[in-house]
């Protein structure tokens, strides 16, 4: 019986009803990971699979990515978009290779130094890779937490941002020291995706219901605030 904790209700959701069984699930070796955030960071998980399988059998670690042509990285990254993601990618193998012997932080807060991690997906490699307890806050896991705690206030703007990150890192402290982090950290993604969606919330399909500050109050289409401009 899982435990009652916010937490624990989103990694058991998971396990029943969450996204199971891409390639990225199946490892923990912190190169496959990373590689898969950041295509998935503008691009859907059925468009990134091919892209993924092939880009691992071209280069398949982190020193093959760095010593690549950046046209052959450009080029095997093609169709995905964003180019900016794959420039960032070669070079942030580059440098694991010439200052990290080639190979990756073991921590969230040394994997947000490096080019193109920013903090979310910084937590989010080294919850799936190490099982670190570190909040993750992408622009799902943001309108999940504004809905839940009801935080007010132009979703972001760097003090509701601040509100949301210390309600991500509460939520982590209040969960038992057994919390399955990798099938939590996708929890949180695939519930604000498949879910805690926009436009329609599916309440009656969500495990944190009974305690969500929105949906106490009736306010889930008011919530998050919509963007001050
Ligand atoms: N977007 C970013 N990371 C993701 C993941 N692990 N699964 C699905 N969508 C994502």
């Amino acid at each position: 019986s899982a435990a009652n904790d916010a937490a624990s209700r989103i990694a058991a959701w998971q396990r029943r009803a969450g996204r199971h069984g891409l390639p990225w699930q199946q490892t923990r070796d912190p190169y496959r990971i990373w590689l898969s955030e950041i295509m998935l960071q503008q691009t859907q998980a059925a468009t990134v699979v091919p892209y993924y399988e092939r880009f691992l059998d071209l280069f398949p670690t982190v020193v093959d990515l760095a010593d690549a042509a950046q046209d052959a990285v450009l080029h095997a990254w093609a169709g995905l978009g964003y180019y900016a993601r794959a420039r960032n990618l070669h070079r942030c193998a580059q440098v694991l290779r010439d200052a990290h012997g080639g190979r990756f932080p073991a921590t969230a807060e040394e994997l947000a130094r490096l080019p193109g991690i920013g903090p979310s997906t910084a937590a989010a490699i080294a919850a799936f890779a190490y099982g670190e307890r570190a909040p993750i806050l992408d622009g799902n896991v943001r309108r999940v937490l504004s809905r839940y705690f009801a935080v007010e206030g132009d979703p972001t703007a760097a003090r509701t941002l601040q509100r949301l990150w210390a309600h991500a890192q509460a939520l982590i402290d209040a969960a038992p020291a057994a919390l399955d982090m990798a099938a939590y950290t996708q929890g949180q993604m695939d519930l604000g995706a498949t879910v805690c969606t926009r436009t329609r919330p599916d309440c009656a399909r969500c495990p944190l219901e009974a305690d969500c500050r929105a949906r106490i109050e009736g306010r889930q289409d008011a919530l998050p605030s919509p963007r001050a401009r």
